[in-house]
């Protein structure tokens, strides 16, 4: 018998929709992942055995095979794990397949069963929405960030048997309430950096105050000791506060970083790269997913001190 899965791979800021399809049918044991899959997707199959087994399930001793669709496009990372297993289940008749349909999984199996939270949830949980899907099974520690997204039904699940208890129809489980942003205080403030510590320079604020209203770049000049840099620190201090889809841009942008979203930052991104910084780590490389200092700063400020202007 055939099913179908839907989840997610990320690269950089791309986050593409993988369809997981098992075939099972009569023949020797065997389990094949095809479909451009990397090492950690490859690896999936033992996951996948062993956390079916530990989960009570029967894991079909035939001829198994799982293909990621579309063919064309690399699969990265162990988020895939959660859907290859439903997939598997529902193949086997283990697990109805209805829901299976129209969710989003994305999750890594721990041999015991356990769903493993897997970096970019809230990219995934965007993704999903946007692919017309009409919920996200995800691990319970990144349900919260998932849950940022509107639109889109979020369950939290700690285990692939709560997984198959939701995909049949019950609920995920409970989640900790979600929280309420953040106060639009950005650390500059909470340091204390305010433009208005600034004596004086009468045109340097002004133009910052210009340059800060309309979006412009700004590029500050003079000797040493003159508070350039003072200045620059001090911009995100009159910048108003990320607006909710200018905040989930950022957040989307922390999230595919790795870095755990819990709630929405209505702080401005700051980012100030040392002088030595290299062109990848300014504007991305392959090994970042194309992320450098410029997406880091995306609705916020790029500060580069200590430029050098070459003639
Ligand atoms: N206009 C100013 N108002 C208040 N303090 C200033 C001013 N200009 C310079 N300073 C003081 O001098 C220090 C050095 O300034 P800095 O911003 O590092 O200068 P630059 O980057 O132009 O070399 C600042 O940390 C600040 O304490
Ligand atoms: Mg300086």
């Amino acid at each position: 018998m055939l099913a179908r899965a839907h989840t997610f791979t990320i690269e950089g800021l791309e986050t593409t929709h993988v369809t997981v399809e098992v075939d099972i049918r009569p023949g020797l044991p065997a389990f094949t992942i095809v479909g451009l899959a990397d090492a950690a997707v490859r690896e999936a199959r033992e996951r996948v055995r062993t956390a079916i087994l530990n989960s009570g399930h029967e894991f079909p001793a035939r001829r198994i095979t799982a293909n990621l669709a579309p063919g064309d496009v690399r699969k990265a990372g162990p988020g895939i794990d959660l859907a290859l297993a439903c997939a598997v289940l529902a193949a086997s008749r283990q697990l109805p397949s209805e829901r299976l349909g129209v969710s989003a999984l994305y999750g890594e199996l721990a041999l015991d069963g356990v769903v493993r939270p897997s970096w970019g949830a809230l990219a995934v949980a965007q993704a999903a929405r946007r692919a017309g899907l009409r919920c996200v099974l995800i691990a319970r520690a990144s349900a919260r960030e998932a849950q940022l997204v509107d639109g889109i039904e979020v369950l939290g699940v700690e285990r692939l048997t709560g997984a198959m208890r939701a995909l049949s129809g019950g609920p995920g489980d409970r989640l900790p309430a979600p929280r309420e942003c953040e106060a639009s205080r950005h650390p500059a403030d909470a340091s204390g950096a305010d433009l208005a510590d600034v004596r004086g320079q009468r045109h340097a604020v002004r133009s910052l105050v210009i340059a800060a209203a309309g979006g412009h770049n700004c590029l500050l000049s003079g000797p040493p000791g003159t508070g350039k840099t003072m200045l620059a620190q001090r911009i995100v201090s009159i910048l108003p506060p990320l607006t909710r889809s200018e905040a989930i841009e950022v957040a989307q942008i922390r999230s595919v970083m790795g870095e755990p979203v819990g709630r929405l930052s209505r702080s401005r991104p700051f980012r100030a790269p040392h002088h030595s910084v290299t062109a990848a780590g300014l504007i991305g490389g392959a090994r970042r997913g194309w992320i450098g200092e410029v997406v880091l700063a995306h609705n916020g400020v790029l500060f580069l001190d200590s430029i050098r202007l070459s003639s």
